[in-house]
């Protein structure tokens, strides 16, 4: 048991996947993993462990934003022992190649929050993805013959944001995609010398203000889903 979630040691996978949404993290538990167990409901933040390919895999639903994304992934890197976390979400592209449904593979993490600053007594930190999952996904992606586009990402502290424009500066700099969660996780991963990944789809653009639809996100998440899960037991957990 940890303060937010509700399962008993050794429920929870070494690897887990972690989609913001938690009816996401029940749709892969459905779809994805054989005897599948819901081993959390508090806060309603599902959380369930199965296997896939015979490998013992959880996925939790972490919320949105880096406050909520980050509690869950301490607990259970630091309560439950999680070795390998991969965040699959959604994100806005910010340049005129990363097209609305494109694979997205967060290498580091640009921020505009202030959580890793603080841990660092003001200074700055690079967060970056674990080179392994890198690697391992991107070979993934090629053999699904998916044109995953790889880089700089922008997590945000907010989604409504007072200048609607300011994403054109992280532009200029070369960040792909904007997304709320990835920076948290790359940050908690190396404090505590665990593997990270975040991988996301294109679900709008702010260049081209275009937006998939529902049945279209439905489709590239589970393009997403089969990267990640490929991925996730690819590497040593
Ligand atoms: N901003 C932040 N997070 C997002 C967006 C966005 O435009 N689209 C999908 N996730």
């Amino acid at each position: 048991m940890s303060i937010h979630i509700g399962a008993p040691e050794g429920a929870i996978a070494s690897r887990v996947l972690l989609p913001g949404d938690p009816l996401r993290a029940r749709f892969i538990a459905e779809n994805y993993l054989e005897g599948a167990e819901c081993y959390n409901e508090v806060r309603g933040m599902y959380g369930y462990t199965g296997t896939y390919k015979g490998e013992r895999i959880s996925v939790q639903g972490t919320g949105m934003g880096m406050p909520s994304h980050a509690i869950y992934v301490h607990e259970l890197i630091n309560s439950y022992g999680c070795k390998t976390l991969i965040r699959v979400g959604s994100c806005g592209s910010i340049q005129e190649d990363v097209k609305i449904r494109d694979v997205v593979m967060g290498i580091s993490s640009s921020t505009n929050s202030s959580m890793a600053t603080q841990r660092l007594n003001g200074m700055n930190f690079a967060p970056t993805a674990d080179w392994d999952l890198i690697a391992k996904a991107s070979e993934v992606a090629k053999t699904m013959g998916l044109n995953m586009k790889a880089g700089n990402i922008l997590s945000s502290d907010s989604f409504y944001d007072e200048n609607p424009e300011s994403w054109k500066l992280w532009a200029k700099y070369g960040v792909m995609a904007v997304e709320m969660e990835a920076a948290a996780l790359y940050t908690l991963a190396a404090r505590f010398g665990v593997k990270a990944l975040c991988l996301l789809t294109v679900s709008d653009s702010l260049v081209t203000k275009e937006e998939t639809t529902s049945e279209e996100r439905e489709k590239t998440f589970t393009q997403m889903m089969e990267l990640a899960l490929e991925t996730a037991i690819g590497v040593e957990a």
